[in-house]
């Protein structure tokens, strides 16, 4: 026998001992669900490049957020599917009243009082530039933006909206939104902000399910660059100041390090958004049997909690509520 005086297999031997020793745990409430919404009825279409998620019209919408809430998920982030045919320059179609999606906002809270819903803050899916803001000449406009995201928003609250998300990076967008939504008297919707957002190849497979993809360049003069660490510091400390309730991080996994970053400096709950790409690797690896899906889809939750969020934006939300509530 050697002496050893610090073993920590000691706390590994069982699995109550693993228990009782874990730091950091996973929460049903901790999750967002991402969901998509087309117009019509009876629609449910899965997206290509994300096995298991589906664009729904609002009627099957109410019947699978039945299932979502019987989960004991009690927050989505519901993103609009429009047509070509309804996209403009101006995303006029996101200010417009009575939208299918704003009408469908509406409806979902009728019937789920308590679900939290949030939106989406971005030209791109009304925008038939595909772009986050305004295009003049073939540059994005950022002052010019401000003002259509700020009409975006109010209709968004205005339909029942509880927690929107701007995730455009144009600069001042926080503070401006914020004041005209306490200027048309919603002080209470609350801004979580698309703080650290990085122009990231990860979000291909939501540009599919939204038919969104820029029309031409990319979003590398708004969304940050990959490299970046300090900046992220500053569009952090920017949107802390203009008055965001939560500062968001994305994408998730390569980004484990902003997380925990933000977590340090700023004392407002910090989220991550387990973004499209980060589903889609880890289920095709487990369609071909290459990893076991469901540890690893803990396992990556987990980690996101541990770097420093509060709360995680996944697309894997139902099936990790099933394991925890098992
Ligand atoms: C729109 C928006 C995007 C995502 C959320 N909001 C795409 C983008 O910025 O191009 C990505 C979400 C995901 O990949 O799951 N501004």
């Amino acid at each position: 026998m050697i002496h050893i005086s610090r073993r920590p297999r000691r706390n590994r031997k069982s699995s109550a001992v693993r228990d009782l020793v874990q730091e950091t745990t996973l929460q049903v409430s901790d999750f967002i669900l991402p969901m998509f919404i087309v117009d019509g009825t009876g629609q449910k279409s899965e997206v290509k490049s994300m096995p298991g998620i589906f664009r729904h019209s609002l009627d099957n919408l109410l019947e699978e957020l039945k299932e979502v809430t019987d989960l004991g998920i009690r927050a989505i982030d519901l993103f609009p599917n429009y047509p070509e045919s309804r996209k403009d320059r101006f995303a006029s179609e996101s200010y417009q009243e009575d939208t299918f999606y704003l009408k469908a906002i509406t409806a979902i809270k009728e019937q789920f009082p308590e679900l939290v819903i949030m939106t989406d803050v971005a030209m791109d899916p009304y925008s038939s530039d595909g772009h986050d803001g305004l295009v003049e000449n073939g540059k994005i406009v950022n002052d010019a933006t401000l003002d259509i995201l700020s009409k975006m928003s109010v209709a968004q609250a205005r339909a029942g909206a509880d927690i929107l998300g701007p995730s455009d990076m144009m600069d001042g967008r926080v503070g401006f939104i914020r004041r005209e939504l306490d200027e048309a008297g919603f002080t209470d919707v609350s801004i979580m902000s698309y703080s650290a957002k990085y122009a990231s190849a990860f979000y291909g497979p939501f540009r599919d399910a939204l038919e969104s993809a820029p029309k031409f360049g990319d979003k590398k003069t708004y969304q940050m660059n990959p490299a970046n660490k300090r900046e992220a510091l500053l569009e952090a400390r920017l949107d802390f100041e203009e008055g965001a309730d939560m500062l968001m991080v994305k994408p998730a996994l390569a980004y484990l390090d902003i997380i925990r970053l933000l977590d340090e400096h700023f004392n407002i709950p910090i989220a991550a958004y387990n973004v499209s790409g980060e589903y889609a690797m880890i289920k095709s690896a487990a369609m071909n049997g290459w990893l076991d899906g469901d540890r690893a889809m803990m396992e990556v939750l987990t980690s996101i909690r541990r770097a420093g969020a509060k709360c995680i934006l996944t697309y894997f939300a139902k099936e990790a509520a099933e394991i925890l509530n098992a």
